[in-house]
């Protein structure tokens, strides 16, 4: 086992990575000694609790909220492909972060096999788990609850991290915080920018979702736009596969670092859907349009490393990932400019616009998005990028601000057996979609299973 030393996070705290083998990476985040308190619920308030007997996830506490100080949330994170676990106080002390990656199996297979990504969730979770309390020096006593990932995402994936939450809360007797994924990508922006205050909009890009959002208040949020088929993060993994990239690193990262070597006007792939004026997004048809470029070219594909191109194949692959990404990101700015026009008519005391998910982590993106909620005279709010792709600090501190509202569910029985059924939400939309934006090029895949997290919550605070 060796160990690393990072420069000191964003968050002005100590960082540091363990690898541990050759594909578990562990980051860890330490800041100031925790002070032990935890709050004590009587399984008597439990029962009076639940607001919505058809769906378990929230209840309501009778009592005043606990002090934020006071309030200590663990956070897992499973729906995708890491695992990951994080400590967080209310006051938005990181006490501890931890991230297993599956990156290794990623590059092997080309993606995220359900299967495959399940057991080797199922493999370190416990570990994980483990990491996250000990860098915190805590033990599942000292915890006032547990927030976990349970949509949307791969059900298989979505289980093992549900599984170990309810394990640990039936132990130690602790409330559960059920937190949507995007919410988590969104919310986290409020731990890195006090100032942060509702409403705000957010632009969140990840491997599976492009969405614009309007967020009037905590579990309130409006959908502006999203995609109708890939997402950003799709095109940037399946670009950099076909390129023949070191997909270990992940395929963004990669390609960011071979499209600083090309030249970004040298092919002019056109921008999806112009001639839709919304704010959705569309990432299939630049994806074609990237295969085709590199067919024509005849530049080696998939299994074929980059690392042993000749110069010439070499510099067509810079340009076509540099030229990929300026458009891809062209799409992100148009869009982004449309939502700020139209969530500025529905809210007009809009500051922020918050930029977060896995691929908010790209630089040229960050710069790129800048510019636009810049010259609109709003900010941006990024979280560094540790924060930006999949982690426990997101799901933890979004935990906390459900919990502080009193939304959570009651601890499970200690006893629970390993087939108990649980709800997971695998296709979950995080909010109603504004009229005005839907799409006129439908998506096949709108078919959902849950209603939205704001019609939910808003169902039980009328309730
Ligand atoms: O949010 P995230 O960690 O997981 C999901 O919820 O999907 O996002 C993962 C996505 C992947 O597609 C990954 O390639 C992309 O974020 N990503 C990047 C960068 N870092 C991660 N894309 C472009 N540039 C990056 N630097
Ligand atoms: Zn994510």
């Amino acid at each position: 086992m060796s160990s690393y030393l990072f420069a000191s996070s964003p968050c002005s705290v100590s960082r540091f990575s363990l690898l541990l083998g050759s594909s578990l990476l562990f980051f860890g985040i330490k800041s100031s000694a925790p002070r032990l308190t935890r709050l004590r619920h009587t399984s008597k308030s439990w029962a009076h609790l639940c607001t919505r007997s058809s769906s378990k996830l929230f209840s309501a506490l009778s009592s005043p909220p606990p002090a934020h100080d006071d309030v200590i949330m663990l956070g897992i994170e499973t729906s995708c492909d890491d695992t990951a676990a994080a400590v967080v106080r209310g006051n938005g002390d990181i006490l501890s972060q931890v991230v297993s990656s599956q990156a290794d199996l990623l590059s092997r297979y080309g993606g995220v096999a359900p299967k495959m990504a399940e057991e080797a969730h199922s493999l370190v979770i416990d570990q994980v788990v483990q990491r996250a309390l000990d860098d915190a020096k805590l033990t599942g006593n000292d915890l006032s609850a547990v927030a976990v990932t349970i949509g949307p995402g791969l059900s298989l994936c979505l289980r093992v991290g549900v599984q170990k939450a309810r394990r640990l809360a039936g132990v130690f007797s602790l409330p559960i915080v059920g937190v949507h994924h995007m919410e988590a990508h969104a919310l986290v922006a409020r731990l890195i920018e006090r100032n942060l205050q509702f409403p705000f909009l957010a632009l969140l890009i990840s491997g599976g979702h492009n969405l614009l959002i309007l967020a009037h208040k905590l579990g309130h949020y409006l959908q502006l736009g999203t995609t109708i088929d890939d997402a950003i993060g799709e095109a940037y993994d399946k670009t950099a596969r076909w390129l023949g990239l070191d997909m270990r690193k992940g395929g963004g990262p990669a390609l960011e670092e071979l499209a600083l070597e090309g030249d970004a006007n040298s092919i002019n792939f056109s921008i999806p859907m112009r001639q839709h004026k919304d704010c959705n997004f569309s990432y299939a048809g630049l994806k074609t349009q990237v295969r085709l470029a590199i067919e024509s070219r005849k530049i080696s594909m998939e299994n074929n490393p980059i690392s042993l191109a000749n110069l010439d194949d070499r510099r067509s692959q810079a340009d076509i990932a540099a030229s990929f990404q300026r458009v891809a990101v062209l799409h992100l700015e148009e869009r982004c400019q449309r939502a700020i026009e139209w969530a500025l008519k529905i809210e007009p005391s809009i500051k922020y616009l918050v930029l977060s998910g896995g691929v908010a982590s790209n630089k040229y993106v960050r710069a790129r998005l800048s510019h636009v909620v810049e010259n609109n005279g709003l900010e941006l709010v990024c979280p560094p990028p540790s924060l930006c792709t999949d982690n426990g600090v997101m799901v933890a501190w979004t935990g906390i601000e459900h919990f502080l509202l009193g939304r959570f569910d009651p601890p499970p029985p200690a006893d629970e057996p390993e087939d108990a059924m649980f709800e997971l939400r695998p296709r979950w939309p995080l909010g109603e979609e504004y009229s005005q934006g839907k799409s006129e090029a439908r998506s096949l895949k709108r078919s959902r299973v849950f209603p939205s997290l704001a019609s939910m919550i808003q169902g039980s605070v009328q309730n």
